[in-house]
């Protein structure tokens, strides 16, 4: 496909000093003036947290634990990623919501203080959720190998000083995940973590399900938390992202679905690299106590 092949990999522009794919950048003013409808939900997180999984869940409670009627469409279709502009002929995540119906949900990876002040204003429910900074890297480093519309990551090394510098796509890392915590409890921020899910999926099932205010049987919370494996998500091609092309998401590379575990970051880490990245992340977190598990 002509279109395709000339995906080339976005260079960032900094919007508030948070570097942003120039196609973001560029379309700035519109997405902040995003306004939400009161019961449209946001599914906030840095990129590699665990989105996706996050909206398979909420869609399946959204549809009681219905497996078909979550495959009506791809995980972006069914879900919207609000800030994202491709070249056309791509629809643009504000193109997709402005076609819906709400209540919405809405997939967002910018930071608390990028978000369109709409969601605080009509007081719009938000999932935050958060994964240990050294997994979250790993993941966000395989991503952007295979994912030909970021920027090159080049060797691990670099890209480790990248992440801690806060240059890539998105900005900080650190930066991501406190200013949501800070804003947690003002804005009825359900603040989840990856290593949660993982840990317990049903126990975060069901903290999601409270908190939207729905309640699914037993059985069906079991169903959901089989069809959110890992496993199955994997497999399902409404989740999986192979509804994007091959020149731009190249799965031979690395599968969207990569691994999802905690602890990966131990095969990629050196003892040196760990050991600099955990005195910066001392200085970085200081001033919060969020607790993040970098093994489970
Ligand atoms: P890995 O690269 O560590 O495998 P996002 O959806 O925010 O882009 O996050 C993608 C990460 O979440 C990937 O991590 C992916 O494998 C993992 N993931 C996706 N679905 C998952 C699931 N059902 N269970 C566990 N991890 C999942």
């Amino acid at each position: 496909h002509k279109a395709s092949s000339s995906i080339t990999r976005f260079p960032l522009i900094p919007v508030r000093g948070v570097p942003l794919m120039n196609y973001i950048a560029n379309n700035w003013d519109s997405i902040w003036a995003f306004r939400p409808d009161p019961s449209d939900l946001l599914i906030a997180t840095y990129p590699k947290a665990g989105t996706t999984w996050t909206q398979e869940i909420v869609d399946l409670l959204l549809h009681n634990g219905d497996a078909e009627a979550c495959k009506r469409a791809p995980t972006p279709v069914r879900s919207p990623f609000l800030e994202i502009v491709s070249p056309p002929p791509i629809p643009s995540g504000l193109d997709l919501l402005e076609k819906m119906d709400p209540p919405r949900v809405i997939k967002t990876h910018l930071p608390f203080q990028l978000v369109p002040p709409g969601f605080w204003e009509n007081k719009c429910k938000s999932i935050y959720v958060a994964r240990n900074a050294k997994d979250n890297l790993v993941s966000y480093y395989y991503f952007d190998l295979m994912n030909q519309t970021q920027p090159e990551p080049g060797p691990f090394g670099g890209y480790i000083h990248k992440f801690m510098q806060g240059e890539l796509s998105w900005g900080s890392w650190y930066d991501h995940v406190k200013g949501y915590w800070l804003e947690r409890e003002k804005r009825n921020i359900l603040y989840l973590f990856y290593e949660d899910m993982k840990e317990n999926p049903r126990r975060e099932v069901e903290r999601i399900m409270k908190y939207l205010d729905l309640s699914v049987s037993d059985e069906v919370v079991s169903q959901i938390v089989e069809l959110t494996s890992f496993k199955n998500m994997k497999e399902n091609p409404m989740a999986n992202y192979s509804c994007v092309p091959s020149p731009v998401f190249d799965q031979s590379i690395s599968p969207f679905m990569r691994k999802g575990e905690v602890g990966d970051w131990k095969n990629h880490f050196t003892a040196e690299q760990s050991k600099l990245f955990d005195e910066d992340y001392e200085k970085q977190m200081k001033d919060v106590d969020i607790p993040f598990r970098t093994l489970i």
